[in-house]
């Protein structure tokens, strides 16, 4: 299974739009793809996708219970579909996992028995066979160092770091590596970086420049495509499906967007070395519109 992280030290990068369109060229490929949000605010990819109604109702199952060993029911109760997608919906109960999780481990400790906060993720996925059930699995957790964030990177190992073409976005890029260096010191484990994706790159010189300086691999740089990404998220929906069916006439530059999306999965297929059925031509859409009689 190809897992990974998409995480950005700031907030408001374009990080749940990128999450959800790259789960979505993973999907149109034919792979089976969960996709895990854990972000506690309101707005985020579970929202996107449609999937969030259960999000306040408070007996209602969620993966926090499920976090902390006390399930409401069955695992895979818990996941929703979306275009294609199988994802977790967010709780809002994910604003206290933190505290779950101390309460948790202190009880833990009252036995003698030792208990890693941030593996908890690792050890439901394990559980319920998801490393052999998906393909691909992606997590989006909140912009701020939390219980969140490391558990996503303690199950996943991998990080995918959208940023901005900026100084600034430099900085936290830098930031960032040496978050996961240390994370994965402190935990003993190994964590990769697949590489960084720019959002809203402009193609000035000093952007150019930033981005040759990011240390790591940059497959694809996305443009300012405010227009469509409000239209999703409007819509309630991928980019695919914005441009297939809400959009009145194709725009060259979002087709040529999407296909960023879809080489960017297939770039991360690569690196994490599986092989997707049914890759699309990027940026294809089947519909009546491309069909020539
Ligand atoms: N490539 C892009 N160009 C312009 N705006 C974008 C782009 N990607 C995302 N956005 C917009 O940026 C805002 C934040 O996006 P979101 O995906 O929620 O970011 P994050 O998860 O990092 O907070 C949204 O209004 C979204 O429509
Ligand atoms: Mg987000």
């Amino acid at each position: 299974m190809l897992s990974y992280t998409v995480y950005s030290e700031a907030g408001g990068v374009g990080k749940t739009s990128l999450t959800a369109n790259i789960a979505c060229a993973h999907a149109r490929a034919g792979l089976d793809v969960l996709v895990i949000p854990l972000d506690p605010q309101d707005g985020n990819l579970s929202r996107l996708f449609d999937v969030d109604d259960a999000r306040s109702d408070s007996s209602a199952d969620s993966l926090v219970r499920h976090l902390v060993d006390n399930p409401g029911g069955n695992f895979d109760d818990l996941i929703r579909t979306g275009e294609g997608i199988d994802i977790i919906p967010e709780h809002n109960t994910l604003s206290d996992l933190s505290d779950h999780l101390a309460r948790e481990k202190s009880r833990a400790e009252d036995f003698g028995d030792a208990y890693n906060i941030y593996a908890q993720l690792r050890r439901v996925l394990a559980e319920n066979d998801i490393p052999d059930r998906y393909d691909v699995l992606i997590c989006d957790p909140p912009a701020t160092e939390s219980d969140h964030l490391y558990n996503a990177i303690y199950a996943t190992r991998n990080l995918l770091i959208p940023f901005e073409p900026s100084a600034k976005g430099e900085a936290s890029v830098e930031g960032l590596e040496e978050l996961a260096t240390n994370f994965a010191g402190e935990l003993n484990i190994d964590v990769g970086v697949l590489g960084a994706v720019p959002i809203e790159f402009k193609g000035t010189k000093d952007q150019n420049e930033i981005v040759e300086e990011v240390p790591f691999e940059v497959p694809e740089v996305i443009g300012d495509r405010t227009s469509m990404m409000e239209g999703c998220w409007r819509h309630q929906c991928s980019a695919f499906e914005f441009v297939r069916t809400h959009r009145s006439r194709r725009r060259d530059y979002e087709v040529e967007t999407l296909a960023k999306f879809d080489r960017i999965a297939r770039f991360l297929e690569t690196q994490g070395g599986i092989t997707a059925p049914s890759p699309p031509e990027p940026g294809a859409l089947d519909d009546p519109e491309e069909v020539t009689i």
